[in-house]
């Protein structure tokens, strides 16, 4: 898993290089593991209309939803003031969390990218007791 892992750490870092965000110069890389094997990557993308930016995440997960994918193992994210090197962690936003879990487990991993390498979650424990699927039936 170490390899698997710290190649997505650094497809993440890497991703932080197409982010568009000239309004918060923060820029953030997302790196998404499906079950096929295949890494889809993210960065924010921001709009002069503030609320409709679309965060790293939800970029990465809806390009492999819309490439068949619907088998989430892995994320890893990545951020920092535009032109800084990535060095504290943050935790994913809420929306981000829930629509992540559309396609995954409790046990999907989430790395937070740090400076020297990641902090490791999984979806239940920063979505516990989400909604999901199983409440529409
Ligand atoms: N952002 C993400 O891309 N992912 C997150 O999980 C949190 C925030 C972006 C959105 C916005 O472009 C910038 O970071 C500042 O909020």
């Amino acid at each position: 898993m170490k390899k698997i892992y710290d190649e997505l750490s650094l497809a993440a870092k890497r991703a932080r290089d197409s982010a568009y965000s000239p309004y918060s110069g923060y820029t953030v890389g997302a790196a998404l593991l499906c079950g096929s094997g295949k890494i889809y990557l993210g960065s924010n993308v921001e709009n002069a209309s503030f609320s409709l930016t679309v965060c790293a995440e939800r970029v990465a997960i809806f390009k492999a939803i819309t490439e068949g994918e619907r088998d989430f193992r892995a994320i890893a994210i990545a951020g920092a003031k535009s032109g800084e090197e990535v060095s504290a962690p943050f935790a994913p936003c809420g929306s981000c969390r829930q629509v992540l879990a559309e396609f995954s487990s409790p046990d999907t991993a989430i790395l937070v990218v740090t400076g020297e390498g990641y902090d490791l979650y999984t979806l239940g424990e920063l979505l516990p007791s989400g909604f999901g699927k199983k409440d529409l039936i």
